[in-house]
């Protein structure tokens, strides 16, 4: 832990305690407020965690106002656009960007444990075949916690590379088998000759009929979003991780936890509500009618893609993804996209709203990724699955540093407003 810089001190009714201030390497310096309960019996009462911080981390940097994410102190911007998401990876996990030899073998690990055991084929079967592929990615994805138990080991340091090693390599099959499952088409095996995200696709798209004809601009572009998802510091779903994670549980069944999370419209389901706003707006004249419906709070609509709890300005992945969305449009030859316009003269308008102007609410990462996705050739119900591939190294970075840090299991208390202490009585004597 940072040694304290200054402190804070609190006084409740005669007692007074002194709180340390710790700075970080990069932004706001937190209060340690462990002696409010210890010293003075008080809770730190912040519902939705608006205003705490949860761990001490080294992976991911975010600052809200100036649109800044930084992975292990690099920008995104740079990732994005200079690296590979093998690279990306490895950084995550491993503090630092590779070398070459470090890469290869790196990248020789993921493909040889990117097949699933046998087995698990046989979990698909038990789905619906109508299911949403996240509830398949959830529940297979715990599963691997049965084929993996007794051979992870979160004591040991290669055990715990090895599980996450097994998780990046695996979740892409997975994600691209509960795919076909739902299509009822043959499962594709990863090939060793395709990159990571080569596979993602060829696993997703080729059948046992032809030969696959790889895009490698639709490739690159993959390979791209994939980058701008890996991590994202604490968010809801990293957090349900380090939770799940902190009472020693088995990796992958944290991760379905964290999958869990991500599910949700208010966090990684954003992407293929966003295609379902616009595809409800339909046309350019609806946008004012469908913009005072979001305004109204009776309404409970929600501009999907708009908004974010640190980012108080443009998310910076907003930005690399609308670029990117012209690049792709552009390189496959597509000149009119009526969705990226529709989105565009939607964010235009919301932008110079007091509204959204007031609330500081700006287009955040989902906001521009389905389009990118659909133009690229992925069903919707596969957005926020391959969010959940993407982050897939976040999550497992994030359990890693817990585990290799001072893990106390996370236990948060609470404000109780319920009935105080009242005694039991016979259902006879009850009104
Ligand atoms: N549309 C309309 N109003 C909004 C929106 C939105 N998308 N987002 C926030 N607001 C309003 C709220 O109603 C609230 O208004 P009020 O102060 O008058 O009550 C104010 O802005 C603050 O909003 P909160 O809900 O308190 O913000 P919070 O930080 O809790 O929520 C969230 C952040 C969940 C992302 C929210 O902005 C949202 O629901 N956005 C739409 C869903 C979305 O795009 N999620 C993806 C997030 S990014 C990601 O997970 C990858």
């Amino acid at each position: 832990m940072t040694k304290p810089v200054s402190s804070v001190s609190v006084t409740a009714g005669d007692e007074s305690v002194s709180l340390p201030i710790i700075k970080g390497t990069m932004g706001p310096d937190v209060i340690d407020i462990h002696a409010l309960s210890s010293a003075l019996g008080l809770l730190n009462y912040d519902p939705g965690f608006v205003g705490t911080a949860s761990c001490e981390s080294k992976i991911t940097f975010i600052d809200g106002e100036k649109s800044l994410l930084l992975y292990r102190g690099y920008p995104i911007e740079e990732l994005a656009e200079r690296a590979t998401f093998t690279e990306v990876a490895y950084l995550l996990l491993n503090e630092e960007l590779p070398n070459v030899e470090q890469y290869r073998h790196f990248s020789q690990l993921l493909k040889k444990q990117s097949l699933l055991h046998e087995q698990i084929r046989n979990f698909f079967n038990g789905f619906r075949r109508d299911a949403h592929p996240m509830a398949i990615l959830c529940g297979t994805v715990g599963a691997l916690s049965a084929f993996y138990h007794e051979a992870v080991d979160i004591s040991n340091e290669a055990s715990r590379m090895l599980s996450a090693i097994r998780l990046i390599a695996k979740i892409p099959t997975i994600a691209a088998w509960a795919y076909k499952y739902t299509q009822g088409e043959t499962f594709m095996y990863p090939r060793s000759e395709y990159s990571y995200s080569e596979n993602l696709l060829y696993m997703m798209f080729a059948t046992p009929m032809e030969p696959y004809v790889m895009n490698p601009v639709v490739a690159r572009a993959i390979d791209r979003i994939l980058i701008l998802h890996a991590d994202h510091e604490q968010n809801a779903s990293t957090s349900t991780v380090r939770l799940a994670g902190s009472t020693g549980a088995n990796p992958f069944a944290c991760i379905s936890a964290g999958i869990a999370a991500l599910w949700g419209p208010a966090h990684g389901g954003a992407n293929e509500a966003v295609l379902k706003m616009l595809d409800s707006i339909g046309r350019k004249e609806n946008i004012p009618a469908f913009i005072e419906k979001v305004k109204d709070k009776n309404s409970g609509i929600r501009l999907m893609g708009f908004g974010h709890r640190v980012y108080k300005n443009f998310d910076p992945r907003a930005k690399i993804m609308q670029n990117a969305c012209h690049d792709v449009l552009n390189e496959l030859g597509i000149t009119h996209e009526p969705l990226l316009e529709l989105a565009m003269e939607l964010e235009k308008i919301a932008l110079e709203d007091p509204y959204f102007i007031e609330r500081k609410l700006y287009p955040n990462v989902d906001f521009y990724s389905g389009i990118i996705f659909r133009a690229l050739g992925i069903p919707s119900s596969m957005f926020t699955p391959l969010f959940a591939v993407a982050r897939a190294t976040g999550w497992i970075s994030q359990w890693k540093e817990m585990i290799e840090g001072t893990q106390r299991i996370n236990r948060p208390r609470q404000l109780y407003t319920g009935a105080s202490l009242r005694h039991f009585t016979p259902i006879s004597t009850r009104d």
